[in-house]
């Protein structure tokens, strides 16, 4: 059984669709055994909480520096030992000793086909603003290992979306989330915990 701690900061649609993908069966051999949110407020929390998951929030503003946030959130990840953990909507660095510690074992879903439209200053709408912006004609989703770079990490699965001319980047984000990101985060964790995927 994948153990996977499942990290938040926003709505949680993707956590949803892991939630629902788990239930369906889609997703096997795998038990979210804790959601984790650098934001209390975060809808994702009560996403988890109504499906009976652990849901804890540690916010950064609670500390006096960032590397007494990032030990409390590596401890509380580390609490639960998973095997995975999954960053879903996530927009917390993830602390260079966590990445060395879990090696290969974190993945991140990103709003773009990397290496488009990814990096710095690159997360939620500004994705789909730049897009439109460049004037793409296709655009989709990455799930990528991460590493210490942003966005850098091994590329596990990709999905293309085409962009429509009367697109803004707000239905745009949600048809990618829709059409990508909802398919591949789940299809990614059912590799792992089968066995799927393997790195180079
Ligand atoms: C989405 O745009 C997703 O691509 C990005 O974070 C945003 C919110 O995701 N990773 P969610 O609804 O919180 O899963």
């Amino acid at each position: 059984m994948l153990r996977i701690c499942v990290c938040v900061s926003g709505g949680g649609t993707n956590l949803q669709a892991i939630m629902d993908a788990i239930d369906a069966g889609t997703i096997k051999n795998t038990e979210i055994v804790r959601v984790f949110s650098n934001n209390k407020n975060a809808f994702a929390l009560e996403r988890a909480q109504k499906h009976g998951i652990d849901a804890l929030a540690v916010s950064p503003k609670d500390f006096e520096s960032r590397d007494q946030f990032n030990e409390a959130f590596l401890a509380a990840i580390d609490e639960v030992e998973p095997d995975l953990v999954v960053l879903a909507g996530f927009l917390v660095v993830i602390p260079a000793q966590m990445i060395q510690k879990y090696r290969n074992r974190i993945i991140n879903i990103h709003p773009s086909l990397i290496p488009s439209f990814c990096g710095t200053g690159y997360y939620g709408l500004k994705v789909h603003e730049a897009a439109l912006e460049r004037g793409v004609k296709v655009t989709g989703a990455t799930v990528h290992f991460v590493d210490e770079g942003t966005d850098t990490g091994p590329i596990i699965l990709q999905k293309a979306v085409e962009v429509l001319p009367d697109d803004t980047p707000k239905s745009l984000q949600q048809r990618v989330m829709e059409e990508a990101e909802w398919k591949i985060l789940p299809q990614a964790i059912n590799m792992i915990a089968n066995g799927e995927i393997s790195l180079q």
